[in-house]
């Protein structure tokens, strides 16, 4: 089994560490607004750039005026040196991580999709050009699932993953689970801000796929596939008296993503509204477990917040004045 590079490796030290590191922000909305404030709080960060598709859209919190651009090329001529890619747009944010690690610009990314798409290029990518990939937020929202495979991998071989990673899947089934219809079930997620306007990436399992992706590069290295089965979501779905989850299990031998039984198993089937869970089994019978909001804008921005301390933290490692983080 040839390994993929683990997924928290190091970030290689910034030559220039006296410098505030210069960041360019990529889409200022739930995730990107939760951020906002903290890049623009701190004195050994400046943020360079703001990108977003609607430059009128009122926002809370506003960007400064100044720094707001709509084409992801003025953002990297602005030279930051961190792009923190929070767009909702898969194909746009695949471009514009493609763009930055070619010019030697670190990125921390939120965008599942987008990694899914070509974990292997942009990590080749990365490492040809001396920089780091990161997306702990990808997977998992707020809970730190790479950074859990990364530890199980340390202790050891893994067997198999089992988790639950889609808040919006996870709280429609709970409040199906009471008896709600399904569009005043789906109707109350996206009022709560859990699911998007268009919620069909999570409801056929797109979403989840492309996390149980990531999460199975990283348990499983070059082995680790797209689940082989898919089960969707939809108004069809008949709650039992058995609590069921949108479970994503895998194996170096392939995954699947299902509506499954989980009554018994009190990691999943306690799972209240958002929440997401992973169970890590190594070889040896060990197990790992993680649980915790997997979406919403505090728990996401400080996932994406924690891959970005991590960036700074080895500027200070390499003798910057850096502040106290
Ligand atoms: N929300 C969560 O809880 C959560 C959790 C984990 C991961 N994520 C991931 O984080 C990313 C962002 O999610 P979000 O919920 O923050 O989305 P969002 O609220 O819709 O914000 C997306 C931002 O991207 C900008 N954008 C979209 N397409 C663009 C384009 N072509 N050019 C320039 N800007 C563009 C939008 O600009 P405008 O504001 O002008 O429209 C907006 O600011 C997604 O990849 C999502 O899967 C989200």
């Amino acid at each position: 089994m040839s390994a993929l590079p683990l997924t928290r490796v190091p970030f290689e030290p910034l030559p220039a560490a006296r410098e505030p590191l210069r960041v360019a922000l990529a889409g200022c909305g739930v995730v990107g607004g939760g951020v906002l404030p903290r890049l623009l709080d701190r004195p050994d960060v400046v943020l360079v750039s703001v990108l977003v598709r609607s430059p009128g859209k009122i926002r809370s919190p506003e960007p400064p005026p100044g720094l707001v651009v709509t084409d992801p090329a003025a953002l990297l001529a602005r030279e930051p040196d961190v792009v923190i890619d929070t767009l909702s747009d898969a194909s746009v944010s695949l471009a514009l991580i493609r763009a930055a690690l070619s010019r030697g610009v670190h990125v921390v990314s939120a965008s599942k999709q987008a990694v899914a798409a070509d974990v292997d290029g942009l990590s080749a990518l990365a490492a040809a050009t001396g920089v780091t990939l990161r997306y702990s937020a990808a997977v998992g929202g707020g809970v730190p699932m790479l950074e859990a495979v990364q530890l199980a991998r340390e202790m050891g071989p893994i067997r198999r993953i089992e988790a639950v990673l889609n808040g919006t899947v996870n709280f429609l089934l709970n409040r199906l689970a009471t008896g709600y219809p399904f569009e005043a079930a789906l109707a109350e997620a996206q009022a709560a801000g859990f699911a998007e306007a268009d919620p069909s990436a999570d409801l056929t399992g797109r979403d989840a796929a492309a996390k149980l992706f990531l999460l199975s590069r990283a348990a499983f290295g070059a082995t680790g596939r797209l689940p082989d089965r898919v089960e969707a979501l939809g108004p069809d779905f008949q709650s039992g008296a058995e609590p069921v989850r949108q479970l994503a299990v895998a194996d170096c031998a392939g995954g699947q993503i299902t509506l499954a039984p989980v009554a018994g198993d009190p990691l999943f089937a306690d799972l209240a509204d958002a929440g997401n869970a992973i169970r890590i089994t190594l070889a040896d019978g060990r197990v790992l477990s993680r649980t915790g909001l997997g979406a919403g804008r505090a728990p996401t921005a400080e996932s994406v917040w924690a891959d970005l301390t991590d960036l700074l933290t080895s500027r200070v490692g390499a003798g910057a004045d850096g502040a106290e983080l």
